[in-house]
């Protein structure tokens, strides 16, 4: 439908970015975004009519989005170049050809198109070679100047890297290393860097990004007296496990940013921590950070007894558990897991209508009783039967 009225206008349209990579690498995307040679704008204002679509769009920016019924969006973009006036500054824009919208992007593998005008519906376009690089399995960028001109892509580059597992190409390797040299990330907006972290750190991948990031001495530059030892490497690790169990035994939706920020300040005294959060924009990740060394001196000496045990991490949040469990040694996490496992099994166990059963009167004691029970059945003094 697009295509048809592309075609009608005079204009070209193309899939192109992020969705027409995972197309070709047959992953999971639903982000459409379409380029259109000609006026993005107006071809959009028809289409939307056409179809009585909802529709914004920003004549500035020469964008437009598209809400389909489904609830689905659509973005869409007049083809331009940008005009960088400063490394990582907000670009200029002017209208332009598909060739030099596409050869304005961080990456090969990110230039695919595919040609969605009428008459040339399903073409794919390789300018740059990124079908090529998506096989080879190699991340590189498209000119020189590409990490100059936008700092921020030392951070995409290493987080497409860990992602797909790819590596980064030689001549983008030197590049990106004589980049951070030149702490070109220090002078990229701290907004577009705490975007570039925070997707970093939700990624599936997230440990592989933070191992490229310490190789390429990112962290160093972004962290003050970052080091990479044994512990941080196990604790990321353990890190990235406990996130999995805290999501699928206990359902708890994990804040991976503030965790993940934690696993690489740990060292850090909290007010030099905390002036690196607000630089980036992070500041509700303080709370992780101030509640985990409150609670930290509690773990000094570990008791026996997991009902004592118990006592200890009771009122502790679930975010802070699980940054404990990655951090304190092994066994401790494993007694903490265990101890939340029974204490999800706990309804299962005994419920006030139980003791209403048993003859007793209602009264606040239960809550006592309850508590009772469920300790001793934490030591192994009484068993479940059911
Ligand atoms: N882009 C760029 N330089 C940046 C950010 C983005 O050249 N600093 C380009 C990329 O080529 C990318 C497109 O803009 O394909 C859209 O950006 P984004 O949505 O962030 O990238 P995706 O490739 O869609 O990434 P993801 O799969 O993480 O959504």
């Amino acid at each position: 439908k697009i295509g048809v009225i592309a075609k009608r206008s005079g204009f070209r349209a193309y899939l192109v970015g992020g969705i027409v990579r995972d197309i070709v690498m047959k992953r999971k995307n639903l982000d459409i975004d379409i380029i259109v040679e000609g006026d993005a704008i107006e071809l959009v204002k028809k289409y939307a009519k056409e179809n009585n679509y909802r529709y914004y769009y920003f004549e500035e920016f020469m964008t437009a989005q598209v809400t389909l019924p489904s609830g689905l969006k659509i973005d869409f973009a007049t083809a331009r170049k940008e005009i960088y006036e400063y490394p990582g500054a907000y670009p200029k824009v002017r209208k332009a050809s598909i060739k030099e919208d596409l050869y304005r992007r961080d990456f090969t593998i990110n230039t695919l198109a595919i040609e969605i005008t009428e008459d040339n519906f399903g073409t794919l376009i390789d300018f740059f070679n990124g079908l090529r690089d998506i096989k080879d399995k190699v991340i590189r960028i498209l000119h020189q100047l590409s990490f100059i001109e936008d700092p921020v892509r030392i951070l995409r580059a290493v987080r497409f890297a860990g992602r797909f597992g790819f590596k980064i190409g030689k001549m983008t390797e030197r590049l990106l290393k004589l980049a951070v040299d030149e702490n070109l990330l220090l002078v990229a907006p701290t907004g577009r860097v705490n975007t570039e972290l925070s997707y970093s750190f939700n990624e599936e991948k997230a440990t592989e990004i933070i191992y490229l990031m310490n190789r390429y001495k990112i962290l160093h530059q972004l962290i003050p007296e970052f080091v990479f030892d044994d512990k941080r490497e196990e604790v990321i690790n353990r890190l990235r496990d406990m996130i999995v169990t805290f999501e699928i035994f206990f359902g708890h939706k994990v804040d991976r940013v503030a965790n993940y920020l934690l696993a690489l300040m740990y060292h850090l005294p909290l007010d030099i921590s905390y002036q690196f959060l607000e630089r980036y924009h992070f500041s509700n990740g303080k709370q992780l950070f101030k509640l985990f060394f409150s609670v930290k001196g509690r773990f000094r000496k570990i008791p026996e007894k997991n009902s004592e045990l118990y006592m200890i991490i009771k009122n502790i949040k679930k975010d802070v558990l699980v940054f404990l469990c990655s951090y304190l040694p092994a066994e401790i996490s494993e007694r903490i897991i265990y101890i939340l496992k029974k204490e999800e099994e706990r309804k299962l166990l005994i419920t006030g209508n139980d003791l209403k059963e048993l003859g007793l009167k209602p009264s606040p004691l239960f809550k006592e009783i309850l508590d009772e029970i469920f300790l001793k059945y934490l030591d192994g003094e009484i068993k479940n039967r059911r």
